[in-house]
């Protein structure tokens, strides 16, 4: 339609002036013109200008008074004829904006005397706010001072409007020619392919985007870790069991049963199956003493110790389950010092927010050696973080049912200017270590910090629920880049 409309009229004329004039003059919708313009001109039938006009057309309020009458108006209908009316009555019969821009306008207009009584001074009122408002909406013209006061108001604002000048193109034809897009077998067949015109290769033209599978921010991060692990001389311990006893949890690590952490407040228990299948029976009865009455120097908490709660089964709530598992098997070998380190799903009952996911990722590493202190802590520490990019570290006196003495990691953030939590340590007690059968002058140094922090720092992320869960935007994961941690 507007395709034979333009090439048809320009057989005839020089050139179409206004691509909107000829869409009215036509009975066209002027987007429709627009489409066909663009691509005429790309196969140079055409040669199109663009043109631009200013216009103005009404806000939502403008609207709004261009149907109901302006504000002051409106207000002056509200008053009686003669008398007068209390300024509280007349409130309640308009809306609060009408009330509040009718008052002050009818005021300036000198149209009402207000006071505590308001009432008319003038017979009559134009609606001349409405007039100019409705000639604006229909595209008439209105005078400059009139455009002025309206948009000192906000009531119209002014638009853009663009369309095209066309003229004919080097390729200009009346009709449009069909060209082949394909070879086939019939054109062969009748020869036909002689006679045709195909269309041209566009080479500019992009291809679909190949799709592929793309790493998760925390994949990428997680995989940076860990060769940091594997270049400090780490393994990774296995940590392919999400399920754990309260045992290998809580216990083991010397947490008492009564520890606020073994709420199910705090951890997801189990329902099936409720409890674990086995335990080593003669590690439980060091582990059960050392809780009730101690050993080792030790006074224990002197408490009942319950085999039941022992047995509980829940989502780990951090991977130094593993980590004790891993240091238990250990001990039963003659003993060999080992770098440890993991990096998983742990899992805990808390209310999300910004910062916080019932699950999240931790990161793990552990040194078991004869005579460690926590000066060769520090140093792992420091040797650790400034491959990540954070060399200046500040430790602050902790408590962990495990870990004495214990420390919280602090890292200065250059971006924040301030000192940031980024991770929990200490030295695995006596306690832990002892009814594991490792000699006495081993000695155990270990940390532990989420995953999810560092990644949201490297990523610009500041609420966790955009890096991870359901509400994830995929298109998150197709664009971030890659990740190298400590540089720049
Ligand atoms: N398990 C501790 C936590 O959940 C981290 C930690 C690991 C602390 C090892 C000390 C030693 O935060």
């Amino acid at each position: 339609m507007a395709e034979d409309a333009i090439l048809g009229y320009l057989a005839t004329h020089a050139e179409i002036p206004d691509s909107e004039q000829f869409a009215t003059q036509h009975s066209l919708h002027h987007n429709e013109v627009v489409n066909v313009i663009k691509s005429l001109h790309g196969f140079r039938y055409i040669d199109a200008h663009d043109i631009k006009r200013e216009t103005w057309v009404l806000t939502d309020e403008g609207k709004k008074y261009a149907a109901d009458g302006s504000p002051e108006v409106q207000l002056f209908l509200a008053l009686p004829p003669q008398g007068s009316i209390s300024k509280d009555e007349l409130q309640k019969k308009l809306d609060p904006s009408v009330f509040k821009i009718g008052c002050s306008q009818a005021g300036k207009n000198k149209w009402v005397e207000m006071g505590k009584q308001v009432s008319r001074k003038v017979q009559h009122v134009e609606d001349k706010v409405k007039d100019l408002l409705i000639r604006v909406q229909s595209g008439q013209a209105i005078g400059k001072d009139d455009i002025n006061s309206l948009k000192a108001r906000k009531l119209i604002v002014a638009q853009t409007w663009k369309g095209y000048s066309v003229r004919k193109g080097p390729n200009y034809a009346p009709k449009r020619k069909k060209v082949a897009t394909d070879l086939t077998r019939e054109n062969l067949q009748r020869g036909d392919w002689k006679e045709l015109e195909f269309k041209e290769y566009n080479f500019n033209a992009k291809g679909p985007p190949a799709e592929s599978g793309h790493l998760h921010p925390l994949l990428k991060v997680k995989q940076q870790l860990k060769n940091i692990f594997l270049q400090l001389g780490f393994e990774e311990m296995p940590t392919n069991n999400f399920v754990e006893s309260s045992f290998w949890n809580f216990d083991a690590l010397f947490q008492p049963q009564q520890h606020p952490a073994r709420d199910s407040h705090d951890t997801f228990f189990l329902e099936a199956p409720s409890t674990t299948r086995e335990l080593p029976e003669d590690y439980v009865e060091l582990v059960k003493h050392v809780h009730e009455s101690g050993g080792y120097g030790s006074r224990g908490y002197m408490y009942d110790w319950k085999r039941e709660e022992a047995n509980k089964n829940l989502l780990r709530t951090h991977t130094t389950a593993v980590s004790t598992r891993m240091l238990y098997a250990l001990a039963k070998q003659p003993f060999s010092p080992k770098r440890y380190f993991s990096i998983d799903r742990v899992f805990r009952n808390e209310s999300v927010d910004r910062t916080h996911l019932a699950e999240f990722h931790q990161i793990e590493g552990l040194v078991c050696d004869r005579g460690l202190t926590l000066g060769d802590l520090i140093g792992v520490l420091n040797d650790f973080f400034s491959r990540l990019g954070m060399s200046k570290l500040r430790f602050k006196p902790a408590y962990n049912p495990y870990t004495e003495p214990s420390m919280e990691i602090f890292s200065y953030h250059e971006g924040l200017k301030k000192w940031v939590e980024i991770g929990n340590s200490g030295m695995f007690r006596p306690e832990m270590l002892l009814p594991m059968g490792f000699p006495e002058d081993v000695r155990v140094i270990a940390w532990g910090l989420s995953l999810e922090r560092p990644t949201m720092i490297l990523y610009g992320i500041d609420n966790i629920r955009d890096l991870f869960g359901h509400k994830v935007d995929l298109s998150l994961i197709k664009r971030n880049p890659i990740c190298r941690l400590g540089i720049n």
